[in-house]
């Protein structure tokens, strides 16, 4: 539990039905619910306390700089003495009933604090480099051809979501962590399930109607990715090959082999945060081109020149990531506010991205912005790890698909996952003419 918050001021008190909005899966189901919210937020309580019944009580950080200052401090405010993501109380409860009394339920970055997290980062970090990920340009432009391909194939009307955005980052991730593409089907319905779990419409049969279903799926796809990278390790243990699993399976730190619990917390944060991050953002990104038409026009004109740019802002717009968590290791103030120690902080990102005192039309979809500070990667030790990655498959996904096309439009409602820690548009039915 944290310590007594008893003493915080009345105006730091976030009223409970916006706090709930910003918890609540359904809410990121509905742009526009929770930027109502989180504006909201920003303009009148930016660094504020909600008591949400059933939740622990938890700051709510909105501000993009506030955002970094936290984000960039891990010794002030640790991501491992709590769970660094959102559950309510038995949600919470079940994941130490779960894993032994910890608050993590996977050994990953995400739930690490330096000098742990420093020693496990660099096992990879020179993998992720720019310099090394450029290396793997025409690989990636190969399999952007193919999926462009593909969709042109689709004769001016599809799924953009789900016949082109899930598949290509799905495809380039799995590559390079060294899934074959005959489990690709297997991987994405457990990327899925990961981050589905309060969405009625992706949840498993077994969790529906629990109240903690999101946590109890969660739990689920984890034994089942285990499983399928408990028997990948073995191979590339056997037989090594030019991948992160081999490059993972094989390594020696301090002289020892990866612990399996730290092996698995890799391979998941690889196969989960590598695809479902970018293919949110492939998707919310031509959605922003659909939704200011005008942007289309500007991209279309210039399509190798304006790729990098068109990358940032649909990051900074669909911004699939929407929250961490952190928590503060002593009593400490930040932007006037006074937090105890052992406080819990939400960190939202959406809310960092729209913020009006860092961007100019902060809801407008511009493709040419700059500059563009965006925190949709996070920031400070624990700053995406696959940003690079993300970064070059997206802009040699889009100079390859915009020339393509001639025109765009909207064919139906698009639809939103239901989850309050990563999601994006999961149906977005599109017309096209070729260009
Ligand atoms: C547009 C795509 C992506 C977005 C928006 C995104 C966003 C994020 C965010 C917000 C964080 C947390 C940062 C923080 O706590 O400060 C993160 C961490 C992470 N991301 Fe990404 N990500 C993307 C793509 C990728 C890819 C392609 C990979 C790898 C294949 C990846 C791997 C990771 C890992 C391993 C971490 C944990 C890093 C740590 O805790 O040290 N991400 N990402």
């Amino acid at each position: 539990m944290t310590t007594s918050n008893a003493a915080i001021s009345e105006k730091l008190r976030i009223p409970d039905e916006i706090a709930q909005t910003v918890f609540s899966p359904k809410a990121y189901g509905d742009d526009d619910d929770i930027h109502t919210a989180l504006g909201w937020l920003r303009e009148n309580i930016p660094l504020g306390l909600s008591e949400v019944p059933g939740y622990d009580p938890i700051w709510i950080v909105t501000k993009n700089a506030d955002i970094r200052t936290v984000s960039k401090n891990a010794k002030l405010f640790p991501s491992s003495i709590f769970n660094p993501i959102l559950n309510d109380q038995a949600g919470d409860e079940f994941v130490r009933q779960t894993n032994d009394g910890k608050n993590h339920s996977l050994e990953s970055l995400t739930f690490m604090d330096p000098p742990e997290h420093t020693k496990w980062r660099n096992l990879t970090a020179s993998y992720f480099q720019p310099g090394n990920i450029a290396k793997l340009s025409e690989k990636i432009r190969v399999m952007a051809r193919e999926s462009v391909d593909r969709l042109l194939s689709f004769d001016g009307e599809c799924d953009f979501a789900k016949d082109f955005a899930l598949l290509y980052p799905l495809r380039v991730v799995m590559t390079l962590i060294g899934v074959p593409p005959e489990d690709e089907p297997t991987m994405l319905r457990l990327t899925q399930d990961f981050y589905g779990g309060a969405d009625p419409e992706e949840q498993r049969a077994e969790v529906i109607e629990d109240p903690i279903a999101a946590a109890k799926q969660w739990h689920a796809t984890l034994q089942d990715f285990y499983r399928y990278f408990d028997t990948l390790t073995e191979e590339r243990r056997r037989k090594p090959q030019d991948d992160l699993v081999s490059l993972i399976a094989n390594a020696t730190i301090d002289g020892k082999p990866v612990p399996y619990d730290i092996a698995n917390g890799y391979y998941v944060a690889l196969a989960a945060a590598g695809h479902d991050t970018t293919s949110s953002t492939t998707g919310g990104g031509f959605y922003g081109l659909l939704k200011f038409p005008g942007e289309f026009e500007k991209f279309k004109a210039d399509p190798s020149g304006l790729a990098a740019n068109f990358v940032e802002e649909a990051i900074r717009w669909a911004c699939p990531v929407k929250h961490f968590l952190r928590s503060t290791s002593e009593e400490v103030e930040v932007s006037g506010v006074t937090m105890p120690a052992n406080a819990r902080l939400f960190l939202s990102y959406p809310s960092g991205c729209r913020d009006e005192e860092v961007f100019d039309h902060p809801h407008d979809f511009i493709v040419d912005r700059r500059p563009n500070n965006h925190v949709g990667f996070g920031f400070g030790p624990h700053v995406c790890l696959g940003l690079s990655l993300a970064r070059l498959e997206l802009k040699i996904l889009f100079e390859e698909l915009i020339p393509c096309l001639k025109s765009i439009e909207l064919a139906g409602p698009p639809k939103r996952m239901e989850a309050n820690f990563l999601s994006g548009i999961k149906s977005l039915p599109i017309r096209f003419k070729k260009a």
